[in-house]
């Protein structure tokens, strides 16, 4: 269960400095916990902190970077039932997928711990034309500096974890704003940390409103802001973040497509995994499915006969699969663009019905693909299926879109894995499954609207260094 209330962390200590922001049960809508709110005075203390604390960091020996990160993965481990009811309250998410984010978190820490070790540089020979005689050159990476990291509410513990699992395996101080609907999962990981011999300034974790919060944007001491979070927001903090680097991870209306030789009984079971675990609130929730004409009508029967039988209702409960959206108005807007989306000529296959936050798992079908439900991010659980008869139409129709994140691929067909693969616009295309697969150490991220930038340990540590060159000369006469 969660505690009474939650300091917020400013330069690695605790401060309870108010219980101003009210953190709700997200499946009863009562109170579950208060949590300290930062204002602009103590983000801008946090920062100054950060700024200290970038060369201490810098300093820190790789090994003593690892420990502070294995010393997380053994208290995350250790804290795994706590964690996993944290999120379920804070977020709604069925305890099932809950306990599967704190499986991730520790998994991204585990290999954060491994590569804070494998950081290097290369040698070049720089003589490539008769001037650069006797030059040669290397180059080693350092870290760039103090981050702003803005983290969503629909992965509390896990999103916030690629952007301070990196920074601590690079030596980057962090200053860390997560979802204000969801900062639980955040002040725990900042718990931990502050058992560890961080120097004092290298994370601060400051649950704000967000028109507080324009220090994270727009500061020029921070040198990377990196957020994950709506596509509107992340692009306006993006023309607002003045000289830094940015890193989005956004959104996406994500697509499947299913060839005519696809087994029907898996891409069934996983499809309906993939448009509907955690209510549908993930950046790779299926929400287009392309299904060849020739098993079009098996698919989609066999689709409304298993949605039909998710359990819904409370997270707490181990049999239940679809739990609350984060917020009754979410919800809302949801079920408005399904009434849009039927008033259009779209069929109901099943669901669309609401109860507060609660909003059934649906299928449509025939929707115009102009409607809201095609165009824009559902994020909640929403599919629209549609046919094909040519593969190169369904890839056309998957690239007819503003987002580019994942995309899935049931086909046995080599030949057009390969041209999958060539011709979609997307960050990952993955292959006997939905797009909604993922594990922490794979590049992960988007193109087009879908954002800039990846994440995935390695390549988030990429983002947080500089390369530093070193050229050497050796004279002719030596
Ligand atoms: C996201 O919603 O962007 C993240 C999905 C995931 O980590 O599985």
């Amino acid at each position: 269960m969660l505690a009474n209330s939650y300091p917020y962390y400013l330069a690695n200590e605790p401060v309870a400095a108010n219980q101003d922001l009210i953190v709700t049960d997200k499946y009863t809508g009562e109170t579950a916990t208060k949590v300290a709110l930062a204002d602009s005075a103590a983000i801008d203390r946090a920062i100054v902190a950060s700024v200290q604390a970038a060369e201490p960091m810098r300093h820190m020996p790789p090994y003593e970077r690892q420990n502070v990160l294995n010393h997380c993965v053994a208290r995350f481990t250790e804290r795994s039932e706590e964690l996993a009811m944290s999120l379920c309250i804070e977020a709604g998410k069925p305890i099932k997928d809950s306990r599967g984010e704190v499986s991730r978190l520790i998994d991204t820490f585990r290999i954060a711990a491994e590569e804070s070790v494998r950081i290097g540089g290369e040698v070049m020979n720089l003589e490539i034309s008769p001037r650069a005689r006797g030059y040669r050159g290397m180059y080693k990476r350092v870290p760039i500096g103090p981050c702003s990291f803005i983290s969503p509410f629909n992965f509390p513990l896990n999103l916030a974890a690629h952007k301070v699992a990196p920074a601590i395996a690079v030596g980057c101080p962090f200053v860390l704003k997560p979802a204000s609907r969801t900062p639980i999962g955040a002040l725990i990981i900042g718990e931990v940390l502050a058992e560890t011999d961080l120097p004092k300034g290298a994370f601060s974790i400051l649950p704000c409103h967000r028109d507080g919060a324009d220090l994270f944007t727009t500061d020029d001491r921070l040198k990377l802001l990196s957020f994950t979070g709506s596509p509107a927001v992340g692009w306006d903090l993006k023309a607002r973040a003045g000289k830094k680097k940015v890193v989005l991870e956004l959104g996406g209306n994500a697509a499947c497509v299913v060839d005519a030789d696809a087994d029907l009984d898996d891409a069934t079971e996983r499809i309906v995994f993939g448009a509907f675990y955690q209510s549908g609130q993930s950046c790779i929730g299926v929400q287009r499915i392309l299904a060849h004409d020739s098993i079009y009508n098996e698919l989609r029967d066999r689709l409304v006969a298993a949605t039909s039988k998710l359990v819904a209702g409370d997270p707490k409960e181990e049999s239940t699969f679809i739990g609350p959206m984060i917020s009754e108005q979410e919800a809302a807007r949801l079920q408005s663009w399904i009434t849009s989306a039927v008033a259009a000529g779209g069929k109901l296959l099943c669901g669309g019905t609401r109860d507060a936050a609660m909003l059934d798992a649906t299928l449509l079908e025939n929707v115009p693909k102009d409607q809201p439900v095609c165009t824009q991010e559902a994020f909640g659980p929403v599919a629209v299926m549609s046919r094909f008869s040519n593969f190169q139409d369904a890839l056309d129709e998957v690239n007819d879109a503003a987002f580019g994140l994942q995309a899935g691929i049931f086909t046995r067909d080599i030949y057009k894995i390969q041209q999958a693969w060539d011709e979609l616009e997307v960050g990952g295309v993955v292959i006997g499954d939905v797009p909604s697969w993922r594990v922490d150490n794979m590049p992960y991220g988007g193109v087009k609207d879908s954002g800039l930038g990846r994440e995935g340990i390695r390549f988030a540590m990429e983002d947080m260094m500089e390369l530093r060159n070193l050229v050497i000369r050796t004279p002719n006469h030596l």
